[in-house]
């Protein structure tokens, strides 16, 4: 079963107009393949959107790093699903592990904004990981089950899901995971899907990396039978960020 991979760039909380453009020149040159090979997704920040979106070449798709976990209304800052659709912006980031630190968005609260926003239309890149304490207790599978089925609570067309494994002591850190941690993981949450979902499921469902993902490290990683491309933070702001897309060929 070939899956088409995926390269999602998160730009986290950067960018001014100045260096958008740049970013969106670069990636408007770039020699990359096909987009019937490999999902393109640039995610900046939200006041970005509608500038990327007009002037983005058109087989990248962009996405929002966040959403409201319901209909919108009196949710001062928040921004809802549905207008995310009327932006016309398909995919979201949701449940990073930044926003589960910092902002402490639980699991519940996590899977809810999974549920409305493949509900309103949008598709999601779901993100879980582990902090190091818990990797070094051994917890690791433990807490990513607990992470995932919460959202498959809420879940049921997984067609709109792509899976973004993100160790929390990878992300920002320049530790990336190895090889065969990497296949570990993802091989472990694929089988969690055979047996708690569908065998379908696992079969098509992206299960992408991220955390210090880089031009050095992606090609081994993509090699990988249970890894399908992934999610960029840092090195998606660079131009080297195109090498990481042609680890798709
Ligand atoms: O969402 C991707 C991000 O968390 C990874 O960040 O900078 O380690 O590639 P980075």
């Amino acid at each position: 079963m070939s899956r088409k991979f995926f390269v999602g760039g998160n730009w986290k909380c950067n960018g001014t107009t100045e260096n958008v453009k740049k970013i969106v020149t670069v990636l408007n040159e770039a020699d990359v393949p096909s987009d019937e090979v490999v999902e393109m997704v640039i995610s900046p920040p939200f006041v970005f959107l509608s500038l990327v979106k007009g002037l983005l070449r058109s087989d990248f798709q962009i996405a929002a790093q966040n959403c409201w976990a319901r209909k919108g209304g009196a949710f001062t800052g928040e921004i809802s699903a549905e207008m995310l659709i009327n932006l016309g912006v398909p995919w979201v980031i949701v449940g990073h592990s930044e926003r589960r630190t910092l902002l402490k968005e639980s699991n519940e609260f996590v899977a809810d904004k999974v549920g409305y926003a493949i509900s309103e239309g949008l598709k999601v890149i779901v993100c879980i990981g582990e902090t190091l304490e818990q990797r070094e207790s051994g917890a690791t599978m433990d807490v990513l089950f607990a992470q995932i089925k919460a959202v498959a609570d809420k879940v049921s067309k997984w067609s709109n899901v792509v899976l973004a494994y993100e160790p929390v002591w990878a992300i920002g850190t320049g530790k990336v995971a190895t090889p065969a941690q990497a296949q570990q993981v993802h091989k472990e949450l694929r089988d969690w899907f055979v047996k708690n979902v569908d065998v379908n499921v696992a079969r098509t469902i992206r299960i992408i990396y991220g955390g210090s993902v880089t031009d050095t490290n992606c090609n081994e990683l993509a090699r990988l039978r249970d890894v399908d491309g992934f999610l960029v933070g840092g090195a998606s702001l660079k131009p080297d960020f195109v090498k990481i897309i042609n680890s798709a060929s």
